[in-house]
């Protein structure tokens, strides 16, 4: 029962009856109406890819520390370093605004598949179907969003067979509360990643400000604290193994359909040229984040979220060999093709083969395209082309026009190069390089080129690109800003970085015409694909695959199966103990504030405890999420909050393609553990006294 990612329109319907079975205490109308306040107004999504909660009447939002990872770096310096040792405003004058930072509210949703559909057929290419679906797309979202107020977002589920509507309100005013030093908030790091038993206060708290009538604005001194709608209940109850857990937020992609061949091309092909990739963008960054703080915070979010991932991916192949996934997948389409070459399923006969043999022609792109993508990732290689075709656009205007559009252009170059540390740049770029130019098969034309009259190796690319960013204007921002005052089209159109940019991208969106054929016949299999499966089993309950939209999923709080080890008797939490036991002085990942060892050598948990006595730390719960889900709120069967969503098990890594109902387990921080931080630690008293406590 514990797998699904449901729509909340859909729980009345398909999940109810089970989930009251299970312990959920709520009628359908109390976590989604449309009329009325109900959970789902207390969900967001936070900065466009994590799930936070709203918990008090002041617009409070809790949300992950990863998620607010970058907020938080940015607003650090090296003298105010808040990503080291935290922080905490004592007041809303205190709260500090990031430079960008959204949330965003649920208002509805509602099926518009009957009406999109309509606007299709079957003699239409991939191409003007999708043409003919955007159009209906744009009506609808103009229909929906109120002259502006509401963003208006149609999304495609099922590959194409069904369509929805969400409506949202977005709020640009969020400020930073407070933060755990990172040494709890990512206690353990990246070697704990991914993993079970964990020891993490993976959490921050910022606020959602509104003009005085509680509208959307822009930042402004006299802007105030939300007024939500709803905001949830914090339980410190605590919670028993095999208690009802439910997860409200974000999943970010599943790929619940895959095919068996597109399993084998990610696990041979696709995720080696990516987990190798990362690595090498890694080690350039390490090199030089450890010699300085400032490059150190500048780089930590890149860093982080392309280590996340190269441990995701790496998990991913393994997890995908050892359970043999895509030959269970293949059992599968075994039995489709049975069901598909019966009379009357004629539509869907050859679907399976366009599929299969699709993959084996994409093989090669797909490590390609691994290795073009990291590489992509690498500011230095995209901002050449990015503001040299804005400067090609600048230098066709007029005097007056060019007097309009330079200050714009100044500060686009300023923030584009805000943060930028040239020689890590140099040298991530030349890693890059010269990985692609040795892995990738069909490499862009000019890096070809240069690769083959460069020395070999890593030095080749060095030095070429010592003589590149001499001669290229792109190489800082003052050389950019000087070529503004003289702009010289002869010039930029010989620059080797912008030359090596255009070539990159152009690569990257390149197709032939061959391919683009590809594209399509594999489109239209895999919609009928998955029609084909529903139709072929139509009494199961389907959910669609995950894609950044609001969903629920239920379950009940449960341990990994026995053999894991664990700082508890039970292992399905863990408790300041076990993070005591792990603590490291100085080390990177596991160190830990003094403070915080003293209160545990106190015992000063305060109401925090549970009633045996332990601090909780972290728990379990076999509840279906994925990224995207992190920050999302753990709520018991009273709707109320018991923990904050942060991340899988690495045994689980296949997850994505096929869910496990014995390994998929979430990873979750305990309120309890958040709030003892928020008051013993930070004391910061009058927070808890903000929200709406359950004893
Ligand atoms: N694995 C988590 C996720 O993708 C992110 C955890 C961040 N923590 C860390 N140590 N990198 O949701």
């Amino acid at each position: 029962a514990n797998e699904g990612m449901w729509f909340l329109m859909h729980i009345k319907r398909l999940n109810y009856v089970d989930m009251q079975k299970m312990g959920l205490q709520l009628t359908p109308e109390e976590i989604y109406s449309v009329n009325n306040a109900s959970l789902k107004d207390a969900i967001v999504q936070f900065g466009g890819g994590c799930t936070a909660e709203i918990i008090s009447d002041k617009g409070l939002v809790l949300t992950n520390h990863h998620c607010g990872y970058g907020a938080i770096a940015e607003l650090s310096t090296a003298e105010n370093d808040y990503l080291t040792n935290g922080f905490w405003a004592k007041n809303l004058k205190e709260e500090l605004k990031p430079k960008s930072l959204s949330v965003r509210f649920f208002v509805r949703m509602d099926d518009v598949s009957k009406r999109i559909l309509g606007r299709v057929n079957d003699q239409m290419t991939e191409l003007e179907r999708e043409a003919a679906i955007n159009q209906e797309i744009s009506k609808i979202e103009m229909e929906n969003n109120e002259d502006g107020k509401y963003t208006v977002s149609v999304k495609s589920f099922y590959n194409g067979n069904e369509f929805y509507y969400f409506v949202y309100q977005d709020f640009n005013d969020v400020r930073l509360v407070g933060t755990p030093p990172k040494s709890i908030g990512k206690f353990g790091g990246d070697t704990d990643n991914w993993e079970w038993p964990r020891h993490t206060g993976d959490f921050s708290l910022f606020r959602v400000y509104a003009d005085k009538d509680g509208n959307p604005a822009e930042y402004s001194e006299d802007n105030v604290p939300l007024k939500p709608k709803y905001h949830l209940t914090t339980s410190l109850k605590g919670f028993e193994d095999n208690d009802f857990a439910m997860i409200l937020g974000y999943p970010g992609r599943t790929n619940r359909w895959m095919p068996g061949a597109g399993i084998e091309q990610n696990v041979n092909y696709a995720y080696p040229a990516w987990v190798e990739a990362s690595r090498t963008s890694m080690n350039v960054m390490e090199k030089y984040m450890k010699k300085d703080q400032q490059v150190n915070l500048d780089y930590a979010s890149s860093y982080a979220s392309i280590a996340n991932y190269w441990k995701n991916r790496q998990g991913m192949i393994d997890a995908l060999k050892q359970h043999e996934t895509a030959q269970t997948k293949y059992k599968d389409e075994e039995s489709f093709q049975e069901w598909a070459s019966k009379k009357g399923n004629e539509k869907y006969a050859d679907v399976m083969n366009t599929i299969n043999d699709y993959y084996k022609k994409t093989n090669e792109i797909s490590r390609h395209n691994n290795y073009l993508s990291l590489l992509l990732r690498t500011r230095s290689a995209v901002i050449p082309y990015r503001l040299g075709k804005e400067l090609e656009y600048y230098m066709d205007q007029n005097e007056a026009k060019q007097a309009e559009l330079k200050p714009k252009f100044e500060e686009g170059i300023e923030s584009m190069y805000d943060g930028l540390y040239l020689p890590l740049e140099r040298d991530m770029l030349a890693a890059q390089l010269d990985l692609y130019s040795r892995k990738a098969k069909n490499p862009a034309p000019l890096v070809a080129k240069i690769a083959a009259g460069n020395k070999k190796g890593v030095e080749g690319w060095q030095s070429y690109l010592e003589t590149a960013f001499k001669k290229s204007i792109f190489a800082s921002k003052e050389k950019l800003n000087a070529f503004l005052e003289k702009p010289d089209a002869e010039v930029l159109k010989n620059d080797p970085l912008y030359l090596l940019s255009q070539d990159l991208l152009d690569r990257y969106r390149y197709k032939s015409e061959e391919e683009k054929q590809w594209d399509n016949d594999f489109q239209r299999a895999y919609r009928l694909m998955v029609q084909g499966m529903r139709t072929q089993n139509p009494d199961k309950k389907y959910y669609p695959d995950a894609n950044s939209t609001l969903r629920l999923t239920y379950g009940k709080i449960n341990s990994l199966p026995a053999d894991k080890r664990n700082d508890a008797k039970e292992n399905y939490y863990t408790t300041l103990k076990g993070t005591v036991a792990k603590y490291q002085p100085g080390d990177a990942e596991f160190d830990m504030p003094k403070k915080l060892i003293d209160l545990y050598e106190k015992k000063d948990f305060g109401q925090y405890a549970d009633k045996d006595g332990y601090l909780p730390v972290n728990f379990l719960s076999d509840n279906d999420i994925t990224g995207g889900n992190s920050g999302s709120p753990v709520l018991n069967g009273k709707g109320e909050l018991i923990g904050i969503a942060f991340d899988g098990n690495i045994e689980a890594m296949a997850g994505d393609v096929i869910f496990d109902d014995q390994l998929q387990r979430c990873i979750n921080v305990d309120i309890r553990y958040v709030l003892f931080l928020i008051d013993k630690l930070a004391g910061a008293g009058h927070i808890i006294d903000e929200l709406t406590l359950v004893k």
